[in-house]
Formats: structure tokens, C-alpha cells, sequence
């Protein structure tokens, strides 16, 4: 089974856990859309969910294969999010933002009764942070910023290269319009302590790290999918 497969299979077990006439947080990200374009085919069979999608990327492809959107204004609470991860570890708390849209996901995750996170096994790690923690900046200071995030992060034991995210020809942008520090901390033993220095940095807007916030992983491998439960 290739990777693509891998994800399709987590997609389809997460498309189990969605009911009819659901208000759905929709994620972004290469295993999010094996998802929409399952759930496209069951929409295009008269399933009715109503979906917020968590980007602008996603929104686009459930568009073109006619999921039903609303804006989360719209729809302010939701009753499940699938969405895919960057990193997994025992304990449900993940890495994401690797397809840069991690702000929107933590908004949309946080407003939904329950996230399901689907991923192909490469993305269950022991301790997080071999993964570049994505770290969504405001462009206004951003020199002053990265000095906080350095500060923070040797308090915590922490070092490794803080990098801007590029894109094409400048820095990579967010649908909110800011910025991306990547950073490579190489091992995170306490996620809870670094994720709360981080949000206490003002012009950090939000980081990837998801914490307490997955009710489920279904994390595909060679031989089938199999579900993580948070022991919470
Ligand atoms: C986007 C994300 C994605 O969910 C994460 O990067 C995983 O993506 P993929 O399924 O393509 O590996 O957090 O911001």
C-alpha cells in the first residue's frame, strides 16, 4: 500500500464517524482531501452535511466537487472536524500547519464537539518535534518576535534553526496574512509548557501544536487503519 492509499484508508474510517445532516469542520492538507473527496461521492448520493472548510484551499476543492459550505460564522459550532497532522503522539497531541493552515484549524477544531485526526502511520511519533513546529507570526515586529520565540524556547532547553517560510518568490503567507517561523526544535518533551510560552508572545497569533484537542487518531498503515483513543 503506497502513501496515497494509506490516506484514503484513514479517510474512509473517519467518513464512518460523520452522520447525516452534520455540521462538519473540514481540514486542509493532502489526507483532509482523500476525505472531502469521499465525502463529495456521498454528497453527490444525497448524504446532507453542511461544511467549514479550513482554508481557503479546502474550500476551493469542495467547491469544485460540491460539498456544501458555510462560513463558521454561519455555522459557529460543529459537531465533528476531520482534518490531517503533521506529527501524532500517544497521548493525541499533534503537530499540524505543515500546509500552513494552522490558525484557521485551531479555530474551526475548537469549535467542534470532537476532531478526528487522520494520518498515515509515518506521523505517529513518540515525542513531538522532529517535525518543524509551525509557528504563524504577525509580520509587525517579526525580528522582535523570533527574539521572544529564541528567549522562550532556551528557557524550555529548547534550540534549532527558527526559519521563515518561503514561497515562491517571498515569504509564504497565511490566509489571515501573516507570516510562518518554522522551528526546529528536534524534541519536544513538554509540549503544554512550550505551547503556553508561545501563546504569551504578542505577536505570535497561534503555533501548531494541538494539545488536548483530538478525540480520536485513525492512523493508516500497511495493514489496514486502526484508531487511537485520548485518554481524557
Ligand atoms: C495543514 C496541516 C495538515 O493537516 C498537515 O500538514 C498534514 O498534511 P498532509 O495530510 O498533507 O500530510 O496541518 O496546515
Amino acid at each position: 500500500m503506497d502513501a496515497r492509499e494509506m490516506k484514503i484508508k484513514a479517510a474512509e474510517a473517519a467518513l464512518a464517524h460523520v452522520e447525516d445532516g452534520m455540521r462538519l469542520g473540514i481540514g486542509t492538507g493532502s489526507t483532509a482531501e482523500e476525505f472531502v473527496r469521499l465525502l463529495a461521492e456521498k454528497v453527490a448520493s444525497g448524504f446532507r452535511v453542511e461544511g467549514v472548510p479550513t482554508s481557503e484551499r479546502t474550500a476551493r476543492l469542495c467547491v469544485e466537487l460540491g460539498v456544501p459550505l458555510k462560513s463558521l460564522d454561519e455555522l459557529p459550532a460543529l459537531d465533528l472536524t476531520v482534518d490531517g497532522a503533521d506529527e501524532v503522539d500517544p497521548a493525541l497531541r499533534l503537530i499540524k500547519g505543515g500546509g500552513g493552515a494552522l490558525l484557521r484549524e485551531k479555530i474551526v477544531a475548537a469549535a467542534s464537539e470532537r476532531m478526528i485526526v487522520i494520518a498515515d502511520e509515518s506521523k505517529l511519533v513518540d515525542t513531538l518535534g522532529a517535525y518543524a513546529l509551525p509557528i504563524e507570526v504577525n509580520p509587525f515586529g517579526l525580528v522582535s518576535t523570533r527574539m521572544a520565540i529564541e528567549k522562550v524556547a532556551a528557557r524550555l532547553g529548547l534550540s534549532g534553526e527558527l526559519s521563515l517560510r518561503q514561497s515562491g518568490d517571498g515569504e509564504f503567507t497565511t490566509d489571515g496574512g501573516h507570516h510562518i517561523i518554522d522551528a526546529s526544535f528536534g524534541r519536544i518533551p513538554d509540549a503544554e509548557a512550550l505551547s503556553s510560552e508561545l501563546n504569551s508572545i504578542p505577536g505570535v497569533v497561534e503555533h501548531g501544536l494541538f494539545i488536548n484537542m483530538a478525540a480520536l487518531a485513525i492512523i493508516a498503515g500497511p495493514a489496514g487503519a486502526r484508531t487511537l483513543q485520548a485518554n481524557r
